[in-house]
Order: C-alpha cells, then sequence, then structure tokens
C-alpha cells in the first residue's frame, strides 16, 4: 500500500506518517520546505505540477489531504478577519485541497482500491455551529463540501472519499490544552481510512469512528 500525506512535517501530518510506516505501510510525504519530504506548497499550481510530474506512473492507493492553517484564532467580529486573511486560508485548507486531489488523480487511478481523506474539522459542520473563527470554520466547510462532492463524481470511477474530524489534538494548532494526543488522533485516522470504501464514500467522521453532523 502506498500513502501519501500532505503538511507530513509535524503535528497531525507527521504522526500519521509515523502510524502508517508501523503497519508497513509505504509512505510520501510531503512538506514545503523541508528535506526528507517531497516538496509541495499546497496553493501553488506549479509546485503541484512538479510533484504530479515527479510521482508519474506511480499508483497511490491513499491520498491524505491534511495541511491546513487556522489564522484567524483570537480574532474580533467587529474589527478582525481581514481580508487577506481569509483569502490565505481558503488558498491552503480549500483551493490547496482540490489542487491536490487534482494533480494526484492520476496516482489514485492507478490503484485498485483508490482512497481520499480529507481532514477538515468539527468546525466545518453547519449544525454544530457555536460561532466564532468564522474563517477556519468557512475554510473548513469548502473542504467538507468539496469531498462529498468529490465523493459523488469520483464513486463511479471507483475513488472514496472521507472526510474527517481528527479530534482537538495537542499540536501547534490545537494547543497544549487539547484534548488528545497526535499518536491518539493518528491511530485512530489510520482505522478510518483503513475501513474506507466506496460504500461509505462521502462519510463525514470523527477520527474514533463517530459519524459527525454535517
Ligand atoms: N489540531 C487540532 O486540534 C485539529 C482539529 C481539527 C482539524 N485539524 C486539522 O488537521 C490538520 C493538521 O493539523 P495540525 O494540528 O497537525 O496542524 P499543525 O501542527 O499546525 O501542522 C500543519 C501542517 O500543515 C502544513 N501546511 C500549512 N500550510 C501549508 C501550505 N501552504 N502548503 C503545504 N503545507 C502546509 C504545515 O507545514 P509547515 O510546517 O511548513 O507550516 C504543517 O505540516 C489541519 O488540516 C487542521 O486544520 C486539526
Amino acid at each position: 500500500m502506498q500513502v501519501l500525506i500532505t503538511g507530513a512535517n509535524r503535528g497531525i501530518g507527521a504522526a500519521l506518517d509515523n502510524a502508517f510506516a508501523a503497519r508497513g505501510v509505504s509512505v510520501l510525504g510531503t512538506a514545503r520546505d523541508h528535506r526528507n519530504y517531497l516538496p509541495l506548497e499546497v496553493t501553488d499550481p506549479a509546485s503541484h505540477s512538479a510533484l504530479a510530474e515527479r510521482l508519474k506512473g506511480q499508483a497511490i492507493d491513499a491520498l491524505v489531504c491534511n495541511a491546513g492553517i487556522y489564522p484567524d484564532k483570537g480574532q474580533t467580529l467587529d474589527d478582525g478577519y481581514p481580508a487577506d486573511m481569509w483569502a490565505q486560508t481558503f488558498a491552503v485548507n480549500g483551493t490547496g485541497v482540490f489542487l491536490t486531489v487534482q494533480a494526484l488523480l492520476p496516482n489514485l487511478l492507478l490503484s485498485d482500491k483508490p482512497r481520499i481523506a480529507i481532514i477538515s474539522s468539527q468546525m466545518a459542520s453547519q449544525t454544530r455551529a457555536p460561532g466564532g473563527s468564522y474563517i477556519y470554520r468557512a475554510s473548513k466547510a469548502a473542504a467538507l463540501n468539496l469531498g462529498r462532492n468529490l465523493a459523488a463524481d469520483l464513486k463511479p470511477r471507483g475513488v472514496a472519499v472521507g472526510i474527517y474530524h481528527p479530534g482537538w489534538v495537542r499540536t501547534d494548532m490545537g494547543g497544549s490544552t487539547a484534548d488528545i494526543t497526535v499518536d491518539e488522533a493518528a491511530q485512530g485516522l489510520v482505522e478510518r481510512i483503513d475501513a474506507l470504501s466506496i460504500g461509505t464514500t462521502g462519510c463525514f467522521e470523527t477520527w474514533d469512528g463517530r459519524a459527525h453532523p454535517y
């Protein structure tokens, strides 16, 4: 099995890399600016083209779109959330996911059980909408919506798409008071990705296997 993980240099991406590797799975990790990883800046179409060229003809069984940012923590409704923060966040969390899937679709189609895992968030949910973090929430909702629509389009082509909330995880993004460790999150996500199939395509699930409300 061949897995590719974006943003594999730290946080949940790095833990996923380790968790898959511990199962004997071959992992291609990408990072925007780190030795030992395949280079991928997810906002840059040229970077996607270069990665696709480098991996041409190589099957990918599971693509994990993990890279993400959350810059609007602590912004205030009255004078925060500047337009350039919206643009940058959507470029990574929304467009970045689409460009990654588009660039690596030929590789996925070479697999006999291709899967795409989009790491979204519970903050994507419209049902659970407690307010605040407007940019991050909207960008993760975009990733959820993208995953749902990709699931419909890719089902006839045999590619399953799952969208996941990884838990509130102790990383640079999640902070030190978050609920679970990166290893707990990664272990659960590996199990979810393992279980993902055409029969469950379009699912929105938590790391520990519960269906999440849309
Ligand atoms: N932690 C949580 O509690 C939590 C909860 C829900 C969802 N999530 C989601 O889980 C995913 C991983 O989060 P995390 O907590 O591991 O975050 P993190 O520790 O901040 O790591 C984020 C990763 O994304 C990469 N990245 C950011 N912008 C990029 C870009 N433009 N191109 C390529 N890579 C880029 C980072 O690379 P650099 O090192 O180069 O910056 C890093 O590898 C994210 O999608 C996040 O939204 C996290």
